[in-house]
């Protein structure tokens, strides 16, 4: 459920709520280390003061006693000893006020909107403990992280348990932080939005449905939906997506967003999303314990519709465009088998020695469509290899591509969010990996740098247009809560494309 966030001025004792969270620091680091110097000392951050002074300085003394430091990630609850409105209060770490980024400001407010749980509203002042940053950046940080770590996904519980807070005030004001919370709020209900449709089981959303949800997510939003049929899909050529789908019950489906604000000039920025909504690998057939989570094969195309269905709110002033290749990857009598030889979109063929590299398959047509409508820029986002969750583990996505200039824009879009990418090579020399006997390339390659021979794959279908892919098989499903983070399907990419589509500007050649 969306938050109502109200911004107020004026001192902690005059705001009402159930719930008052303030934040308390560490002293910066001495840069001499004093001789066997005890904890670093703790800063009492704005309205912690206040809440010292209602208790007769009893705060201090009681972290003292519990051992409370102020690093980023503690949060203790206390009495307010009835002398403020609010009739209990959290006092929630935030580590030096002078280092504390929006990424550790949304940890903070994570951990306020889990500890907030059992009541209805919750004032904070946790945006202005950052001493570095702008009034608007941090409050935007904190709407962030408390709509996302206060996700839950309850659909299937007989007897759910849902968070009771509904309404956070945020404490200081400043300029634009009411539209810097607006922006927040938005695009946390983007991730929401991928996260939900990720953690719904493979049985609820075949293409189709998808296609139809994704039809009234755009509804009012400022983005045109095309949705291809089978026969549509077989008109157009596309041999992957066919291939891959024909094993399955569930027929596929094409999707081709279009965002086209008025006033907009110059190319658009294609956004492409992997969108199987299971695989079990088809004939290739996976280990019980690798289709487990499986469901979450379509992360890519759900951070794609996510994002699109948030670029009015934000009012990003570029054309975007989404290439939604919807397919399930199942065994079958009508299934696609090794050996077989498909046709992509851009006229190549490619051998499928193993049909669970499927991914690649759809993604192929679906770069080839992009590139044809001539974009300035492409990134696409797929839960792709498990040998990149190998390389990086569950946090980090792999990044590889084309063109320096467009690698380091979208690198930097992801680290102004805080979404962990970090680049890997496309090795010239490693593209004979996926040389085929029989067709012009073959869908696998040594089991050795699988990630890479991947990207090399779909790289045969980008042309020249300065392209990313970003391989997000580890972060895209979790299998435990990280701060703002929640497990299952953690909605990664969505905030990097509304970074890279709010600030995009074309990559120079
Ligand atoms: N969807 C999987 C990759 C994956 C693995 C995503 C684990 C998330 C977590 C992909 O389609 C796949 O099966 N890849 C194969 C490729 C191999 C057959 C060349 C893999 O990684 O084993
Ligand atoms: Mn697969
Ligand atoms: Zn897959």
């Amino acid at each position: 459920m969306p938050f109502t966030f109200t911004v107020a001025t004026g001192s902690v004792d005059r705001v009402a709520a159930d719930l008052l969270a303030v934040p308390v620091g560490t002293a910066p680091a001495p840069t001499s280390p004093k001789r066997g110097s005890d904890a670093p000392a703790r800063v009492l951050g704005p309205g912690a003061d206040a809440l010292d002074d209602a208790l007769g300085g009893d705060l201090v003394a009681f972290l003292d006693e519990v051992g409370f430091e102020g690093k980023l990630g503690e949060a203790i609850a206390v009495p307010t000893g009835g002398k403020l409105r609010a009739k209990a209060a959290l006092v929630v770490g935030v580590g030096d006020p002078a280092e504390l980024t929006p990424d550790g400001l949304r940890r903070a407010a994570a951990a306020v909107a889990r500890r907030a749980s059992k009541v209805t509203s919750v004032a904070t002042t946790l945006a202005a403990a950052a001493t570095e940053l702008s009034d608007a950046d941090a409050a935007q940080a904190v709407a962030e992280g408390i709509e996302l770590g206060a996700y839950q996904f309850l659909e299937y519980k007989r007897d759910p348990k849902p968070s009771k807070l509904a309404k956070v005030t945020l404490i200081g004001g400043g300029p634009g932080v009411r539209a810097a919370v607006a922006r927040g709020s938005a695009i946390a209900t983007a991730v929401r939005w991928a996260r939900d449709l990720v953690n719904t089981p493979s049985k609820e959303k075949p293409p189709a449905e998808i296609a139809a949800e994704a039809r009234a997510l755009m509804r009012g939003r400022g983005v045109s939906v095309q949705v291809f049929d089978p026969a549509q899909i077989r008109q157009k050529k596309l041999g992957g997506v066919i291939g891959v789908g024909q094993g399955s019950a569930q027929t596929p489906r094409f999707l081709k967003l279009t965002y086209a604000p008025t006033g907009a000039r110059g190319k658009p920025l294609a956004l492409v999303g992997k969108g199987v909504v299971f695989d079990s690998g088809g004939l290739s057939l996976k280990p019980a314990g690798g289709m487990e989570t499986m469901k979450c094969d379509m992360s890519g195309a759900a951070a794609v519709l996510a994002a699109m269905s948030a670029l009015k709110d934000l009012g990003v002033k570029a054309k975007v465009t989404g290439y939604v290749p919807l397919v399930e990857n199942m065994p079958s009598g009508t299934a696609i088998r090794p050996g077989d030889v498909l046709r992509i979109r851009n006229g190549k063929t490619v051998e499928v020695l193993n049909t669970d590299a499927e991914g690649r398959l759809i993604l192929a047509d679906a770069l080839s469509l992009a590139v044809e409508d001539k974009p300035a820029a492409i990134v696409d986002l797929a839960t792709l290899t498990g040998a990149c969750v190998v390389a990086l583990g569950d946090k980090i996505a792999g990044l590889m591509g084309n063109h320096e200039g467009w690698q380091s824009q979208v690198r930097d879009a992801a680290d102004r969010v805080g979404e962990r990418v970090w680049p890997l090579p496309l090795p010239p020399d490693y593209r004979r990996g996926i040389d085929s006997a029989v067709a012009d390339i073959k869908n696998t390659g040594p089991r050795e740098g699988g990630t890479l021979t991947a990207g090399l794959f779909l790289q045969e279908f980008v042309g020249d247009v300065p392209w990313v892919h970003l391989d997000i098989a580890g972060p895209a499903f979790l299998s435990g809560d990280d701060g703002y983070i929640t497990k299952g399907g953690t909605g990664f990419g969505v905030r990097t494309l509304l970074e890279l589509a709010s600030t995009f500007a074309a990559p120079k050649d």
